[in-house]
C-alpha cells in the first residue's frame, strides 16, 4: 500500500525541538510520526497535536535499539507503504558533571553511550528507512546537529569544551557528507542543521531561542525541492532570516 500524502517520521518528538518540528511539519499538511521511547509521554505529546486538530500518527521507537528499529520499519512498510521524510532528532548531551568537560577526564562509557545515540542511531535508522524512500525515488534527511560540532568552531574554541556531545555531532556531520555522496543521483536529500541554542530540557532556561524558532530549519529541509541542497550543513534560519549554509 502506497498514500500520496507526504509521511514524515520525527525522532524523539515527545518533547523539546522533535515535538515543535512534528507540530510545525503537521500544521503545513504533512502526516506525521511522532516517535518516542518512552510509550506515556509519546501518547501525551500526540495527543495535544491530535487535540489542535493536527494529523499525528505515534509509534514507540528507541532509536538505540535493532529490535526497535526493525519493528517500527515494518509497522510502516505495513502502514504507509514508504516514508518521505526522517528528521534524526533524539539526541543526548551528558556533559552535566564537571569531568565530562574535559577530555582528560571524561569516563570512556560516556562517549560510548553518547555515540551510540548521537551517531550509531542516526545511522541505524537511515540504513532502515532509506529502502522505504527508494521505493518511490523521494526522500529527504534531516539530521539534527550544532554549531558546536562544526571543525571550524573547535578550531576557533568560541563554544565550551564538550567533548562526548560536539565529537558525537562530528560523527553526524561527517556521516552527512557520506550519506549524501553515496545517495547522489537519486531523489534522496540528506542534510544536517543547527538549531541553536534553545529552550529546552537539554538547552535550558537561558538559552536565547524557543524550539518553534529552531524548528524553520527542518521545515525547509525536510521540504526541499527536487535538486535542493544535497549532504549540506545550515545554520537556523532566524538568526540569518534565511537558508544559509555553514562551514563544516
Ligand atoms: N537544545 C539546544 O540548545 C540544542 C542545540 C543544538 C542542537 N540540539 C539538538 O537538537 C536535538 C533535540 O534536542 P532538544 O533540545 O529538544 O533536547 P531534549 O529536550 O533533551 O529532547 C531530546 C529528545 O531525544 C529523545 N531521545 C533521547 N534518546 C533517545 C532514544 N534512545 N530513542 C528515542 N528518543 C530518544 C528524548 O526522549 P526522552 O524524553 O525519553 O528522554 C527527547 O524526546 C538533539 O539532537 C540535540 O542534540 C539542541
Amino acid at each position: 500500500m502506497t498514500t500520496p500524502q507526504k509521511i514524515a517520521v520525527v525522532t524523539g518528538s515527545n518533547r523539546g525541538l522533535g515535538y515543535a518540528i512534528s507540530r510545525k511539519l503537521s500544521q503545513i499538511g504533512i502526516s506525521v510520526i511522532l516517535t518516542s521511547r518512552n510509550e506515556i509521554d509519546g501518547l501525551a505529546a500526540k495527543q495535544q497535536l491530535s487535540d489542535e486538530g493536527l494529523d499525528v500518527d505515534y509509534y514507540l521507537l528507541d532509536v538505540t535499539s535493532d529490535k526497535s528499529v526493525q519493528q517500527f520499519t515494518e509497522w510502516l512498510r505495513e502502514t504507509y507503504g514508504k516514508v518521505d521524510i526522517l528528521v534524526n532528532n533524539a539526541g543526548v548531551n551528558p556533559t552535566t558533571k564537571p569531568e565530562e568537560s574535559s577530555l582528560l577526564t571524561v569516563q570512556l562509557e560516556t562517549m560510548r553511550s553518547t555515540f551510540e545515540t548521537n551517531v550509531l542511531a542516526v545511522l541505524r535508522i537511515s540504513q532502515a528507512l532509506i529502502p522505504l524512500m527508494k521505493v518511490q525515488n523521494y526522500g529527504r534527511i534531516v539530521n539534527i546537529s550544532t554549531e558546536m560540532a562544526s571543525l571550524t568552531s573547535i578550531l576557533s574554541d568560541y563554544y565550551p569544551l564538550a567533548p562526548s556531545y560536539r565529537l558525537s555531532k562530528l560523527g553526524v556531520n561527517g556521516l552527512t557528507v557520506l550519506l549524501g555522496k553515496e545517495l547522489q543521483g537519486t531523489n534522496i536529500l540528506v542534510n544536517a542543521y543547527s538549531p541553536g541554542w534553545m529552550k529546552t530540557d537539554m538547552g535550558g532556561d537561558n538559552a536565547p531561542f524557543t524550539a518553534e524558532e529552531g524548528a524553520e530549519t527542518a521545515v525547509y529541509l525536510a521540504t526541499l525541492p527536487d535538486g535542493g541542497a544535497q549532504g549540506q550543513f545550515f545554520a537556523e534560519m532566524r538568526k540569518f532570516g534565511g537558508p544559509i549554509q555553514l562551514q563544516w
